[in-house]
Order: C-alpha cells, then structure tokens, then sequence
C-alpha cells in the first residue's frame, strides 16, 4: 500500500512533492479538483470525472491542460503506487504569482495527481449504516462559490465536518441550503427513501451533481424504481424509511442514524440494499 504524487511532470514519494508557497491553491483555494476511485482493478467513471474537472475549470476561469495529459500522469502514477485499489486526487492549482488576489495576474496551471490507497469505508460500515448529523453550517450560496464548483476552497465543508464530530462523533456532515431545505453531505450527496419513494434535492439547491448520485440515478430509473429530485426539509430526512449517502469512495452507503436517533428501523432497508447491489454489479461491469 503506497502514496505516489504526480507533481511537476513527474512521479515521486509523498515526501519529495512540494509546491511553492506562492501557489495560489496554497493561498486562496484557487484551485479545482476530483476525486476518482478504482473498483474491481479500474477507475471507475474516469471520463466523467475528468469532464467535470475540466467544467469547473472554465467555470473559475482556469486554464485546463490537455485530458491527454492529465490521463497520462494518473496512469503513471497508479502504476507507481501499485495499490489493488487507489483513490486518485487529481489536481489544478492556478499556479504561483505575485500576491495579488487578481485570477488573471498569473496562468500557470500545476497539475497534481496524488494516489492514495482506495480506503473504502469498512464491511461492517456498509453492514450496519453509519451516523450523520445536521450541522448549523450552512451550504455555500451558489452566488458565492457555486457548489457546483468543485474547487479546492473546502472550508465550509471542513467546518460542517467538525461541528459534526465534535457534536455526536457523527460520520458524516449534512448540511441544509439558505432556505432549510437539506443539500448534501460535507463530501456526498444524500438520499432518502419515503413511501417507497426515493428522493435526492435537485441541483438548484446548491449540491456538487455527484458523479455516484447520477449513477445512482440511473440505476432507479433503468430498474423501475420511484425516483424523484426534490427538495427535503431536516425533519423529513429524519423521519424518512430509508437514507443514503453517496461518493466515488464509498459507491452507495447506507445512513441509519440521524442526529444521534435511528431511521426507520435503524438498519439499511431493503430499497438501500437493491442499489448498493446494483451499483456493485456497476462497478463490477466497469464504466470508462
Ligand atoms: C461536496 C460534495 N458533494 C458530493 C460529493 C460526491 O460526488 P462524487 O459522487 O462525484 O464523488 C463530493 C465528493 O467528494 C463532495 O465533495
């Protein structure tokens, strides 16, 4: 099990990587990023992932190097690391310039791809649930930094993650919008299941559209299953038959606790089980 970082055109060890300073990634979070994992020896959804690097990008006004470039240094690094599974960071800082917050006072794109042991979460995690808690942190308005955005400016869900260990030692952070409706987790999207009905907020709430969440979303829809985005409030997250959460890291992970109280029967349900087994034969069949 290793760490092997692309950096500089180049692969090394996790203690050679070094960036300067003045890299505005390091300074203002001027930076965008994805986080792509293998399943069953692959990467999973890599073209996708990649698409949405590229979009947020253009979207902050970066400069995006070719894809060619950016498959070819992950393909060497997860040879370099020779994990059974990785999970891959892939990287674009705006570069380094003088210290001044104007975008346009530099455009020296540094592409970086750090691969990581996968570290999916564990059996007994996707056996029992895990617990999340509603934090008071709000998500990021899209008029500010889009969520939409998957940039490297994290704090709001570092923040939103902290409340939540330090309140209840919860797993994972559910963060609500302005309006009170529920958004996503601190780094997944959030499902529930009501009625027989699955829900997740749509994009407009201001959620990062999770490259899992739209497979996932796929699945219901090619397997018959009720399926609706729409907006939820905290008390009907808490109150729902079934929820799940989902990442590239985790596929589909089952949530039974919520605000330290069970869902449902405070045991993944059978509507979480059916998708955690589609998108295991997904992942199995592999996604380019
Ligand atoms: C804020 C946020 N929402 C949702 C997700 C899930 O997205 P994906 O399924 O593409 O990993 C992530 C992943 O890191 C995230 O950071």
């Amino acid at each position: 099990m290793s760490i092997r970082v692309h950096i500089g055109g180049r692969v090394c060890l996790p203690e050679e990587a070094k960036i300067s300073v003045f890299d505005r990634g390091f300074l203002y979070g001027d930076s965008v990023y994805e986080t792509i994992g293998t399943a069953y020896g692959r990467l999973f959804a890599a073209r996708e992932h990649l698409v949405r690097l590229e979009r947020s990008a253009e979207r902050i006004g970066l400069r995006s190097p070719p894809r060619a470039e950016i498959e070819k240094a992950v393909a060497e690094t997860i040879a370099a690391a020779g994990n059974p599974e990785s999970r891959v960071r892939v990287i674009l800082t705006r570069g380094a310039g003088k210290l001044d917050l104007d975008p346009a006072s530099t455009d020296d794109t540094q592409l970086i791809v750090i691969v990581f042991p996968l570290g999916a979460p564990t059996p007994e995690m996707y056996a029992k649930g895990v617990a999340v808690a509603i934090v008071s942190i709000t998500r990021n308005n899209p008029r500010a930094i889009d969520p939409a955005v998957k940039s490297g400016n994290y704090l709001n869900n570092v923040l939103a993650l902290g409340e939540a260990r330090r309140r209840s030692g919860a797993y994972e952070a559910i963060l609500c919008a302005d309006d009170g409706c529920i958004a996503e987790g601190s780094t997944s999207n959030i499902f529930v299941v009501r009625g027989g009905e699955i829900w997740t907020p749509p994009p407009a709430v201001g959620i990062l559209d999770g490259i899992t969440r739209a497979k996932v979303i796929e699945l219901c829809r090619a397997n018959g299953l009720a399926f609706q985005e729409r907006r939820f409030s905290p008390d009907e997250l808490r109150g729902a038959d079934e929820a799940f959460i989902t990442s590239a890291t985790r596929g589909v992970l089952p949530v039974t606790v919520v605000d330290e109280k069970p869902v449902g029967a405070g045991a993944p349900g059978p509507v979480t089980r059916r998708l955690m087994d589609l998108y295991d034969q997904l992942a199995r069949r592999g996604v380019d």
